[in-house]
């Protein structure tokens, strides 16, 4: 089975059974090689929790200088050295120290009230749907942009254009994304707006800095000289995707399973596991569900050879459903202690946005678990078709509210 099923295809993660696949793949070939096909190389995929994390965080063995995601294989990454993601250390360290300070907790207490004040938008047509059905994806959608936005600095009136375009360039697989010329123009398309976009912020902030992140960007100072322009819009554009398409994912896969399931009051009624609960969620959910490193030199992993140059993808998705480290894996379990998951990564690529991502969730499940009393499917939902984004298009849901509105 193992050497039929192509893990990199989109189509297997439409339908929703892709941990079946892991699971196989973890039992049976833990470090599997899918052969070339086409133009796209040949690659090695890790499933096993222990392999995706030596992987990732494992820069001396491991570069991500030649593309991070499935998408770029075979091609070179323009933003390779300019990019957090996309550069290694020491530089990577230094490039993201301001970086990082600017996100860390203290920094992002400043920005709450206004992401608190846009998660409590978001939730507003949960409250108004009172017995009929509602798509709790289009909801989840527009909260994309309620962590960064507010963030970057960038005005609320372009955050619909932005969330649209950053699904171009990370869900490009998508027909409901997909422009008609196809994958190769969908992404060369959402890529040249953003950077025209941010190129323009960037000027602006040049010219008038502030207390955002946009402008601690523009305005930082990178091995003894300010960060080239260039270098400000790919940052600024990784920080855009990195939130966006990745943060409405967590909140719809939980719920799409609790309903399922009908385990969403097993949750609801335990409000002191609201901070286990968004751990157990972003590893049930795991947004981006692989990232790529290149060989720099042979070494094993596993039982088997990987040659220098050779790419391997590391799984967080099946990492985070491995049983050898998480009891009942397929489980939702609130109160999951501990719950060291791989949904931010490892190692000294770590999600320097994971501090505003939590607080945001913590925000929007506190909301919603506080007025929402069951949740109840209204139809089948439907996914993201792409091997990078665990998202949702549709999630036909019904909600019953608290104090005994529909
Ligand atoms: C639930 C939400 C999120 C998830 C699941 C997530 C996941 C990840 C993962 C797995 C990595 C590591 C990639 C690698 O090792 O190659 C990463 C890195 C990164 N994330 Fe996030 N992320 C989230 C939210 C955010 C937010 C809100 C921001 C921006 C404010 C952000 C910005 C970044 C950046 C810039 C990097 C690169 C860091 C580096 O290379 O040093 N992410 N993220």
């Amino acid at each position: 089975m193992t050497t039929l099923v192509d893990i990199a295809d989109p189509g297997l993660y439409a339908s929703g059974d892709a941990h079946r696949v892991f699971h196989a793949l973890r039992d049976a070939d833990p470090v599997h090689w899918q052969a070339p096909s086409g133009d796209r190389p040949g690659f090695w995929s890790v499933t096993r929790y222990a392999d995706v994390n030596r992987v990732l965080s494992d820069h001396e063995a491991f570069t991500s200088e030649r593309g991070t995601l499935l998408n770029l294989l075979g091609r070179p990454d323009p933003a390779a050295g300019r990019q957090l993601a996309a550069t290694d250390p020491p530089r990577h360290d230094r490039m993201r120290a301001p970086v990082q300070q600017a996100l860390n907790a203290r920094a992002v207490d400043l920005h709450l009230s206004a992401v608190d004040a846009a998660v409590d938008a978001v939730l507003e047509p949960v409250r108004r749907s009172a017995g009929s059905v509602i798509d709790l994806a289009g909801v989840f959608r527009l909260l994309s942009l309620a962590a960064v936005g507010p963030l970057l600095g960038v005005p609320e009136s372009d955050w619909p254009r932005l969330a649209e375009l950053a699904a171009m360039c990370a869900a490009e697989d998508d027909p409901d994304v997909q422009l008609p010329d196809g994958v190769a123009a969908t992404l060369q398309r959402g890529h040249r707006e953003l950077f025209a976009y941010f190129a323009d912020l960037v000027r602006d902030r040049l010219r008038r800095p502030g207390a955002d992140l946009l402008s601690v960007l523009a305005t930082m100072r990178f091995e003894g000289a300010p960060l080239p322009v260039g270098s400000v819009v790919a940052n600024a554009y990784s920080l855009l995707l990195g939130a966006a398409v990745t943060l409405p994912c967590v909140p719809a896969a939980t719920l799409s399973h609790l309903a399922e399931v009908g385990a969403y009051r097993e949750w609801a009624e335990r409000p002191r596991s609201l901070d286990t609960g968004v751990e157990e969620a972003l590893r049930f959910a795991t947004p981006g569900r692989h990232f790529v490193r290149h060989a720099r030199h042979p070494v094993r992993v596993g039982n088997r050879d990987v040659e220098a140059g050779q790419p391997v993808v590391a799984w967080l998705a099946a990492a985070n459903r491995d049983p050898a480290v998480f009891e009942a894996p397929d489980r939702f379990r609130p109160g999951r202690r501990p719950n060291r998951h791989l949904a931010f990564g490892s190692g000294r690529h770590y999600c320097v946005g994971s501090h505003i991502a939590r607080r945001t969730l913590r925000l929007l499940f506190g909301r919603f678990l506080a007025e929402v009393a069951d949740v109840e499917p209204a139809g089948p939902p439907s996914r993201v078709r792409s091997a990078f984004l665990a998202g949702f298009k549709h999630l036909p849901v019904v909600v019953r509210l608290r104090g005994g509105a529909a």
